[in-house]
């Protein structure tokens, strides 16, 4: 395997994913955290950093630890940590340097160029320069701007590059990473879908033997391929429990419930709705409501759980970007997200938790869904909030707005996949505005509810833009749904990119 040390970069996850799409097997470490250069490790990916290497508390490694023993790459900071540390020259550059640049020559050669074409188009996004090498490197490629934009430490598989290979605006980046991996550290590139469908479900009957195991399924792809791996692994020992909250989209729990059924697995749905909307009757503020949302669905779990003879083990969908501990450089402070989504409940009923996804990036978690037969109405799902359809009902919830709100969002749903649009949007979905207007339907004066549409394209939700839906799909769309959903006489669009607003409206 490869290992990328994070030096706080943005780009750090955009490395790791780059490798594992060559089918080489990468993890991100923090850069105060290097492991110890065992002969599994094939390699070391120094990354970048919004540091400069000439601040006083710039993040520093011992480099000496890894030289020599492994081929290292260092990457924008992580190179001119390198020129740096042995005796080069590392300065401000006298004009940022941002975007896109040419190789204008480079060493055809050299085993990091192999296949890449004369004048090859590289993203450049730096604050300081490498001025000067020191004396055994040798530069092995510049630009019209920059002396050094690669360089070589002389018979020495140690190499670095001033541009971000990983960004596809560095238009053969790829190639170079694979030039690197592949060929300079050796690696196969083993690492598939079939592969580790195979050694994993191989580790699950090992860890968990004859044990039972429960996993709370929400329909969304994490927690479906989750259990799809389990299955393979332990068969009717994984218990899955599916909450119907009342929050779904319209005739999800069914669907969703037929399909696990479909699959072979052993699935429990329970009917909440009611303690739901009890717990919910009353409350309009959005962080009161995804807490008592939250509090009853973990009632709901463990009482299903309890029922479980034996169990000994929760099994659960987090995904690599949840536990990759996060570098904070200011201030070199670890933080590891996880996910707990189900509280406290391994302490409070003893159960161990298992997480087989927990390595994979989200493309990876859907290959391994598609190799394992999930059907596309699950694997390509958008993202839908745990709180559903409460957080998308502004104000207080009822029974009747999640109706009135479940057919709007069907037709606006349906609508896009007819329309072939999808899959171009990140996530889309209704809103029921608190507030009413005046309409004019036949003769007659209507003062009825608004809703509006939201549809965004992001990559990982964390920044997001409204998308651009056709006028004439949005105006089908608003017809419709005036004319099909009763109590409904207005549609807007929120056109809003996030920041500054966000996705949902609560
Ligand atoms: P925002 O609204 O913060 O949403 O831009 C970003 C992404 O997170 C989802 N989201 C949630 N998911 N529980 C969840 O499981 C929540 O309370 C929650 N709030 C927002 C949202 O749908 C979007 O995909």
């Amino acid at each position: 395997k490869i290992i990328i040390l994070d030096f706080g970069s943005q780009y750090t996850q955009l490395i790791a994913r780059r490798i594992r799409e060559l089918n080489v097997f990468c993890e991100i470490y923090p850069f105060h955290h290097l492991p110890t250069i065992s002969p599994e490790i094939k390699g070391v990916i120094l990354s970048g950093s919004p540091c400069s290497v000439r601040d006083n508390n710039a993040p520093d490694i011992d480099l000496q630890a890894i030289r020599k023993k492994v081929p290292v790459l260092g990457i924008c900071y992580g190179a001119q940590l390198l020129a740096q540390k042995f005796g080069g020259n590392v300065e401000p550059s006298a004009t940022r340097e941002y975007g896109r640049a040419n190789l204008t020559e480079f060493e055809a050669d050299n085993p990091l160029f192999h296949h890449i074409s004369p004048h090859s188009q590289v993203w450049m996004s730096h604050g300081d320069t490498i001025t000067q090498i020191p004396s055994d490197f040798v530069t092995i490629a510049r630009t019209e701007s920059i002396p050094v934009a690669a360089f070589q430490v002389q018979n020495e598989a140690t190499f670095g590059l001033q541009f971000h290979p990983e960004v596809t605006h560095s238009l053969e980046g790829k190639q170079i990473l694979q030039n690197f991996v592949l060929e300079i550290c050796g690696c196969q590139p083993t690492w598939t879908a079939t592969s580790f469908i195979q050694s994993s479900v191989e580790a699950l009957k090992k860890e968990l033997g004859n044990d039972k195991v429960v996993l709370g399924l929400s329909g969304g792809v994490d927690s479906s391929v989750a259990a799809l791996l389990l299955h393979k692994a332990i068969g009717k020992n994984l218990y899955c429990v599916f909450v119907d909250n009342g929050l779904l989209r319209k005739n999800e729990f069914e669907s969703v419930l037929h399909s696990y059924q479909d699959l072979g697995l052993n699935v429990k749905g329970v009917d909440a709705k009611v303690e739901f909307y009890q717990a919910l009757a009353g409350l309009t503020d959005p962080e009161a409501k995804r807490k008592a949302i939250g509090k009853i669905f973990i009632d709901v779990f463990e009482r299903e759980a309890g029922q479980i003879k034996d169990v000994k083990w929760l099994a659960q969908g987090t995904i690599y970007p949840d536990v990759i501990e996060s570098v904070s450089v200011s201030g070199p402070s670890v933080t590891i997200k996880s996910h707990h989504n189900v509280g406290g409940l391994p302490e409070k009923m003893n159960l161990k938790v298992v997480e087989p996804l927990k390595m994979l990036f989200k493309d990876e978690v859907r290959n391994i869904g598609k190799e394992l037969g999930l059907p596309i109405n699950i694997l390509h799902r958008h993202p839908f909030p745990g709180p559903g359809l409460a957080i998308r009902i502004l104000g207080e919830i009822t029974a009747e707005k999640v109706k009135l709100l479940q057919e709007v969002d069907a037709i606006f749903i349906e609508g896009l996949k007819k329309a072939e649009l999808y899959d171009q949007v990140w996530q889309a979905g209704a809103i029921l505005l608190p507030v009413q207007s005046v309409g004019v339907m036949g003769d007659e004066r209507t003062y009825e509810r608004v809703v509006a549409l939201r549809a965004v394209t992001s990559t990982d939700g964390m920044t997001a833009d409204w998308a651009r839906l056709p006028y004439e799909f949005l105006a089908q769309i608003s017809n419709q749904i005036i004319n099909q959903v009763k109590g409904v006489n207005r549609v807007v669009l929120d056109i809003s990119s996030k920041p500054p607003a966000t996705i949902e409206w609560e």
